[in-house]
């Protein structure tokens, strides 16, 4: 039986990303920069609708009008913060700090990697066990022998599936050989994206594959573990790697003209602390009471060791992130909702629940500030059968308040009039604290990656095998309007439809007409783009006023009346 939810081709969906202009390499034409991606006509409409989802069901009208655990409606409003601040920010926040990622160096060809994210594959030596012939008669030792003297790492692997095929090689490592042998390393965040590398099934992986800094136990037993030969995993040198140093994520830029070490700032990694910065200027200024949101979306920069997956872990990406302030007494009530309602809120957009999990961090995962967080986690090609992460959603106490506090020395607590023993007019004393924080993180550039996986099929009894099924309101094409051929007055008909649409709904997304080629290829060029509806006058529409309405996921057709399209759109978008 075909298996219902299949693993994409990262390949194929990249290669449709750039063919239809959603997803290009940042400086292609100059052999493209490492960790950057631009974004082509469709792709910036499909973001800017995705943003503008989070802006409306966030802030608008925050969780479409639901109740919190208080039993009011939820309240937020937005900031709009900039890239750089003073640079006092980031040491308060703990980035200056704490923002660090082990990187290890290939001293033979200069490529840097995350040491956490290295994997060796290797097994004791057996060329030092004696007796292993005599103990075990049809042991292939002269086939490994021979694979090791080849020096060919797939021809060793091969020999150790041999070898595991008659013996049980796990328990015989165990007893007789001690000193292990490395002969492969690859980069991969998880253990199955290693395996996937070394070619290795899961089964072979569990025997095989260590995580080079957990099985260090310590950063500082990495030489020993290194030095015991491990190759580059580019250039293959073995004893070649660096041990692992700490390098901050941030990157530095200087304000101003004299270009001292003074001037130095930071371009921000997230966008949450020009939030925590403006607290009191959005209590002060307006009419805001706590529990409630802040709301802010942009560009972060983070100088990441290893860039990879498209746009998965970029060095620059967009992040929308609210901050929602509440008495510590409620905390744990808000921290539930707003991870129940993310979750609830990515497949209102189109991803399936199967390919969606909650994941509660465990203890020693948390972030420096972090009281709880869980990751929605969405199943990429690239991490399939796991997750990766899309949106943290953090509880992070008093932490940024308290901490932004101490460093500016300005007051930031609240005072709370709805709380405080009951006064003898009846009125309430009130309470000054520092509010807890709820922190959905969403990321807008994993967002979208993960909207194009979903929406990414493959039907080979289409004209066009390959389509989006992305959600109309995400959808960066909104409509198209095609006279079904260049003559009889249908274009005249199609180009009045389309101006109608194109005034009207031109603010969500793109009205596409076109009147050349067939039909059928016009239909396939917009399923690729994503297109939801297709409008197509034909000779009946000259007699009877209706049109075509072509659905792009089941491929059917119905008619309606053309002065009933632009309704049929409005609802159907949800405009
Ligand atoms: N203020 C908390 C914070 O920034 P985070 O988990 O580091 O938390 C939030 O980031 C989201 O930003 C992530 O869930 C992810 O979607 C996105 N993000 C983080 N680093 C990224 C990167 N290098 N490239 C693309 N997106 C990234």
């Amino acid at each position: 039986m075909a298996d219902a939810n299949p693993v994409k081709s990262m390949d194929s969906i990249m290669s449709l990303c750039k063919r239809r202009g959603f997803i290009y390499q940042a400086s292609e034409i100059y052999g493209g920069i490492n960790g950057f991606w631009d974004y082509g006509p469709l792709g910036a409409q499909l973001k800017k609708n995705l943003r503008e989802a989070w802006w409306q069901d966030m802030i608008m009208n925050p969780c479409w009008g639901r109740k919190g655990p208080n039993g009011e409606r939820v309240r937020c409003v937005p900031v709009e913060t900039r890239i750089i601040q003073h640079p006092k920010v980031w040491e308060a926040s703990g980035h200056v700090g704490g923002f660090n990622d082990p990187m290890v160096d290939c001293k033979a060809c200069k490529a840097r990697f995350r040491a956490d994210h290295m994997w060796v594959a290797g097994f004791a030596d057996l060329g030092k066990a004696e007796g292993v012939n005599e103990r075990f008669p049809e042991f292939p030792l002269a086939l490994y022998e021979e694979a090791k003297a080849s020096g060919n790492p797939a021809k060793i692997m091969e020999a150790v599936k041999e070898m595991r095929t008659v013996h049980r090689l796990d328990a015989m490592l165990k007893e007789d050989f001690q000193k292990p042998r490395f002969f492969k390393t690859a980069v991969g965040g998880s253990l199955n994206e290693a395996a996937e590398q070394l070619n290795l099934s899961k089964r072979e992986a569990k025997a095989f594959i260590t995580p080079v800094v957990a099985w260090a136990g310590s950063l500082a037993d990495f030489r020993s573990i290194v030095g015991e030969g491990a190759p580059c995993p580019n250039c293959g040198e073995a004893n070649s790697l660096t041990e692992p140093r700490q390098f901050n994520l941030m990157f530095k830029t200087i304000v101003g003209a004299l270009g001292t070490e003074d001037d130095k700032a930071y371009l921000r990694p997230e966008t949450a602390q020009g939030i925590f910065v403006q607290f009191k200027n959005v209590v002060d200024t307006t009419r805001v009471k706590v529990p409630f949101g802040i709301g802010n979306t942009g560009t972060s920069f983070r100088n990441e060791v290893t860039p990879r997956n498209f746009t998965f872990r970029s060095r620059e990406f967009d992040q929308a992130e609210l901050e929602f302030f509440c008495h510590p007494s409620e905390s744990q009530e808000w921290y539930k909702f707003w991870r129940d309602f993310r979750m609830e809120w990515w497949q209102s957009i189109g991803l399936k629940s199967e390919n969606l999990i909650l994941r509660e961090h465990a203890k020693d995962e948390l972030s420096h500030y972090s009281v709880g967080t869980s990751d929605v986690e969405y199943r990429f090609p690239f991490t399939a059968p796991g997750y990766g992460e899309l949106e943290g959603i953090a509880h992070r106490g008093d932490y940024d308040l308290k901490q932004h506090q101490e460093h500016s020395r300005q007051k930031l607590e609240y005072f709370d009039t709805t709380r405080g023993e009951i006064l003898p007019n009846g009125g309430k004393k009130g309470e000054k604290y520092l509010p807890h924080c709820i922190e959905p993180a969403a990321g807008l550039d994993r967002g979208v990656l993960a909207l194009l996986c979903e929406a990414y099929t493959r039907d080979e009894s289409r004209p066009s095998p390959e389509f989006l099924k992305l959600h109309p309101r995400i959808a960066p094409v909104k409509a198209a309007v095609f006279p079904l051929v260049d003559k009889d007055g249908m274009p005249e008909v199609a180009e009045k439809l389309y101006d109608e649409l194109a005034a009207k709904y031109g603010k969500v997304g793109f009205i596409e007409t076109d009147a050349k080629q067939s039909i059928g290829k016009r239909y396939a060029r917009m399923d690729e783009a994503g297109c939801p509806f297709c409008f197509t006058v034909d000779g009946q529409t000259l007699t009877d006023q209706t049109v075509t309405v072509r659905d792009r996921d089941a491929g059917g057709q119905e008619r309606i009346g053309i002065a009933n399209v632009s309704a049929y759109l409005a609802e159907k978008l949800g405009v």
